[in-house]
């Protein structure tokens, strides 16, 4: 006979997957025969999201719906196999991805909540199946309604940790309108595996969030290894290794005309550039907007300050420091001099490896608020061969620490 379960529960099978309840534990059931098990998992949170544990098996689930799962409190999320994300139906996605309101970005999954413990073991994964993604987008900046893999959204005081990110759809996770979470040992690896670029398949970005820490992450792209945007602050990335994409960013910035944003307190060390294009970059849009979102804008005001990335080694980085103030991914060229928004207190020191590219720095600021305080020091670079090697290109900069332009 089965023992006695309290509160066992089947939730009924239009679908893929099932949910076993007992007491405060769900545990999905996959179907295992690739139908939809998205509405299983949703009833999951639906059913323990409060207070309680939802568990996902060593098995593969497969998912062909948005899940929208926040508004959680006190719950441990325990992913021991792999989420499978199907993109049979690209126009499903392009249709019915979940807005977030910025750029008209949008997401397969919005997750959030409070007091989350969300962990991967080392093993959990999402698979977004991104390289049918990389294929259809071909390389176009943006795309309306492809879906971000995760959105962490108005979380307080969680963590995530363990959790392995594979073929991303487009951004990996964006964390949202969130504070006090701690992002632990997180592998995201999003490559084209043809000559369609992995463009867009940011590794993290923050959005209206702050007191945000990631640690020992690795990360492989085609675009951001994390990126800091719109009203971030206190951000610390440390013990990670980012391979390929374009390095630890902020922004881009002021794409919105007459909106305020900033970017403070962002501090990176400890960490591996691995032939990434930069190692820090800020990029904001101009002052004057041409276009409009997501691929072109500008106009916004605000500021970025007290950045600094430190004690970290390269290894083949084209170019170690950048700034830009007239980012476009409409091919807007021009009015490079018009932003306002006031980029200063920037530093790069203890920066140690090679470099490919021939400048140090290019930094790029704008006539119309020049860049006070960028400090690149005590670095230890091995240059290329190239005769200019080791050049710090400068425009618009006010004052500068460690080095001359
Ligand atoms: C897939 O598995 C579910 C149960 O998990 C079942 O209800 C459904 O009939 C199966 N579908 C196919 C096509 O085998
Ligand atoms: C998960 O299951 C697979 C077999 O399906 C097995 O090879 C693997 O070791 C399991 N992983 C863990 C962490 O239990
Ligand atoms: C794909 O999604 C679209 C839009 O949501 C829907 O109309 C269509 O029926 C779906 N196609 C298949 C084969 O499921
Ligand atoms: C998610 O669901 C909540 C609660 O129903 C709703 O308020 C919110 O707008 C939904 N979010 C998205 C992005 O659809
Ligand atoms: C982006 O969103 C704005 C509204 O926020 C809309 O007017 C515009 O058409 C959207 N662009 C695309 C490419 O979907
Ligand atoms: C933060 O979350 C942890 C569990 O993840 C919990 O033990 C702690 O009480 C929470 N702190 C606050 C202030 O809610
Ligand atoms: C690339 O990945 C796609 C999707 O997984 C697969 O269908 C295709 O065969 C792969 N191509 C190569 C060249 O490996
Ligand atoms: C995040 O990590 C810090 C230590 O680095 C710790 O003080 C804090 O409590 C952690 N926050 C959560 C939500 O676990
Ligand atoms: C958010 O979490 C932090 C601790 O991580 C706590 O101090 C703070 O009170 C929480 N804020 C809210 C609004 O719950
Ligand atoms: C960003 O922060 C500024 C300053 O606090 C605030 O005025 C602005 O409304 C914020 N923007 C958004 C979109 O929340
Ligand atoms: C400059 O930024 C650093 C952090 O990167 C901070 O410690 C320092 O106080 C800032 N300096 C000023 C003058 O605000
Ligand atoms: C960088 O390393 C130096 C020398 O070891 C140390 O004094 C400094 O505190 C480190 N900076 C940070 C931000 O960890």
């Amino acid at each position: 006979m089965l023992p006695f379960l309290p509160l066992l529960l089947l939730a009924a099978v239009a679908y893929g997957g099932h949910v076993v309840k007992r007491d405060t534990t769900c545990t999905v059931h996959p179907s295992g025969n690739f139908t939809d098990d998205s509405p299983a998992i949703v009833d999951a949170f639906a059913l323990c999201g409060q207070g309680g544990t939802i568990e996902f098996l060593n098995e593969t689930y497969w998912i062909e719906k948005v899940m929208n799962t926040t508004g959680l409190n006190d719950v441990q999320i325990d992913l021991r196999g792999t989420l499978l994300w199907s993109a049979a139906n690209i126009s499903y996605w392009l249709d019915n991805s979940l807005p977030l309101g910025f750029q008209n970005q949008s997401s397969a999954w919005f997750l959030g909540g409070n007091n989350i413990v969300f962990n991967g073991y080392g093993y959990g994964t999402f698979d977004g199946n991104g390289q049918i993604w990389y294929d259809f987008t071909k390389g176009v900046s943006n795309l309306a309604g492809r879906p971000h893999a995760l959105t962490i959204w108005e979380t307080n005081n969680s963590t995530f940790e363990g959790i392995r990110f594979v073929q991303s759809q487009m951004w990996t996770m964006t964390l949202a309108s969130s504070s006090f979470v701690n992002m632990t040992d997180i592998f995201v690896s999003s490559t084209s595996n043809d000559s369609q670029p992995a463009r867009n398949t940011d590794g993290a970005d923050t959005l209206d969030s702050h007191h945000i820490t990631f640690r020992r992450w690795e990360v492989h792209n085609g675009d951001d290894s994390i990126a800091m945007k719109r009203n971030s602050s206190d951000i610390l990335i440390e013990d990670s290794v980012f391979y390929t994409g374009l390095g630890v960013a902020i922004g881009s910035i002021g794409q919105f005309p007459g909106e305020f944003e900033f970017v403070e307190r962002v501090l990176t060390r400890n960490c591996s550039f691995i032939g990434t294009e930069f190692v820090g970059y800020i990029k904001t849009w101009t002052g004057v907007e041409q276009g409009f979102p997501p691929n072109g804008g500008g106009g916004g005001i605000g500021y970025v300050r007290d950045i600094t990335w430190t004690n970290s080694t390269l290894n083949n980085v084209q170019t170690p420091a950048e700034i830009t103030q007239c980012t476009s991914f409409s091919g807007a060229v021009g009015q490079c001099d018009t932003s306002t928004l006031q980029i200063s207190n920037i530093t790069w020191s203890g920066l140690e490896g090679s470099i490919l590219g021939s400048a140090i720095a290019s930094l790029a600021c704008s006539a119309a608020a020049p860049c006070p305080d960028l400090r690149i020091l005590n670095n230890d670079f091995v240059l290329g061969t190239n005769a200019s090697a080791g050049t710090y290109s400068c425009h618009a900069v006010a004052s500068t620490e460690g080095f001359t332009c």
